[in-house]
């Protein structure tokens, strides 16, 4: 009997979510005779057994598209909101993947998808993910479809910016996403050609930052482009932070824990907007130039996915129907090179991949002269 494979996409959209839902679907209906279910805005879509049948032309047309077809939403198994109150929904997925006759359930994702997906494994489900984020901070892969895409989105924005900085003799201070990792500030950074980059694995000193630009007037340079991760941490942030993730783990009870929580919260929300206009102001006071603030938002998340991405999801969808033929589940499908491999969920969920602090990116960045602000 044909097998029947449920797919749903979950956590923030990405370019190239699209190719891979039709890199998947393509592969396992065409080659293998594959039944596909699409379950639509993520684990809450399965959670409420709203499927549509992904066949006929549904998958054609959309591997150019941005954003999903199906739709995703941020909503874990285990704590969805459901008539205003917060409550564990694993129960009534578990019984949806059973009621639609599932062999098996793709979970395109990021980070957070990737514990969502272990703990339905956990429930007895067969479970394929793939990794998708513009973070690229997903353990075990080379890289995430999505990626590619919001480097090269941000990258001209950095282009666009040192025109205009260079014009008026100003520093913008331009922040990228990457939620905690600094792929995104750094790749982009690097490529635009930013004069400082800041990302939350090096904490920065504030007044290093305002001297390499005071050196680069000094130097007939009186304009700089200030990369800025929306992670990125001073210093004395970071010693708050990690006090307060001390007094989580060591959180006698779960009262302290919870506030511990809260405290860590409300230190990170000043992560991105708000800590990057205090940013601008600050360097706008030490070094006399003016500064202007650009946010990037989800800009970087639009649009329609680079020829890389495109291909990245392709590789890896078509990947993933061979898996799901050989019944080979519990693991993500990774990239490895040119290679697809299966990592197993337990080896992904949890971990977050940061920049090493000796990765070739970074020693690049500074032999070009690039201040990190350490
Ligand atoms: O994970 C992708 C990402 O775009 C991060 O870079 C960013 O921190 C976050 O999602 C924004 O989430 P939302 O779209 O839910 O505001």
């Amino acid at each position: 009997m044909s097998k029947r494979v449920g797919i749903l996409t979950a956590g923030g959209d990405s370019p190239g979510l699209n190719a891979a839902i039709r890199g998947v679907g393509k592969s396992a209906q065409g080659h293998y005779g594959m039944q596909m279910i699409g379950f639509q805005g993520g684990f809450r879509g399965l959670m409420e057994n709203r499927s549509t049948r992904l066949d006929g032309n549904i998958l054609s047309g959309i591997l150019t598209r941005g954003g999903t077809i199906l739709g995703t939403s941020r909503d874990k198994p285990h704590r969805m909101l459901v008539d205003g109150i917060m409550q564990d929904m694993t129960e009534t997925i578990v019984k949806n993947y059973h009621k639609n006759q599932l062999d098996v359930l793709i979970c395109l994702g990021g980070g957070g998808t990737q514990k969502n997906a272990l703990h339905l494994k956990q429930q007895g489900l067969n479970i394929i993910t793939l990794p998708k984020t513009i973070d690229n901070d997903v353990a075990r892969t080379d890289t995430t479809f999505g990626f590619d895409t919001a480097l090269g989105i941000a990258t001209e924005a950095i282009d666009r910016l040192h025109s205009t900085a260079h014009s008026h003799h100003r520093i913008i201070v331009v922040e990228i996403m990457g939620h905690r990792a600094g792929w995104l500030a750094l790749g982009a950074g690097i490529a635009g050609g930013a004069d400082v980059i800041l990302l939350p694995e090096i904490p920065y000193d504030i007044d290093h930052v305002a001297e390499a630009i005071r050196q680069r007037v000094k130097h007939g340079k009186p304009f700089s482009i200030v990369a800025v991760a929306e992670g990125a941490r001073s210093l004395e942030q970071a010693a708050l932070i990690q006090a307060a993730e001390a007094r989580r783990l060591n959180a006698i009870d779960k009262k302290e824990q919870k506030k511990a929580k809260k405290q860590l919260k409300s230190l990170e929300a000043h992560h991105s907007g708000i800590h990057t206009v205090q940013l601008s102001e600050q360097l706008e006071l030490l070094t006399g130039l003016e500064s202007r603030v650009t946010i990037l938002g989800h800009v970087q998340r639009g649009g329609a996915p680079s020829a890389a991405d495109r291909l990245l999801a392709t590789r890896l969808g078509s990947a993933c129907a061979d898996l799901i033929a050989a019944e080979t589940y519990g693991v993500m499908v990774a990239s490895e090179g040119e290679h697809a491999v299966a990592v197993p969920l337990e080896e992904v969920a949890g971990r977050k991949k940061l920049v090493p602090l000796d990765h070739p990116w970074i020693i690049s960045a500074k032999r070009v002269g690039t201040s990190l602000g350490d």
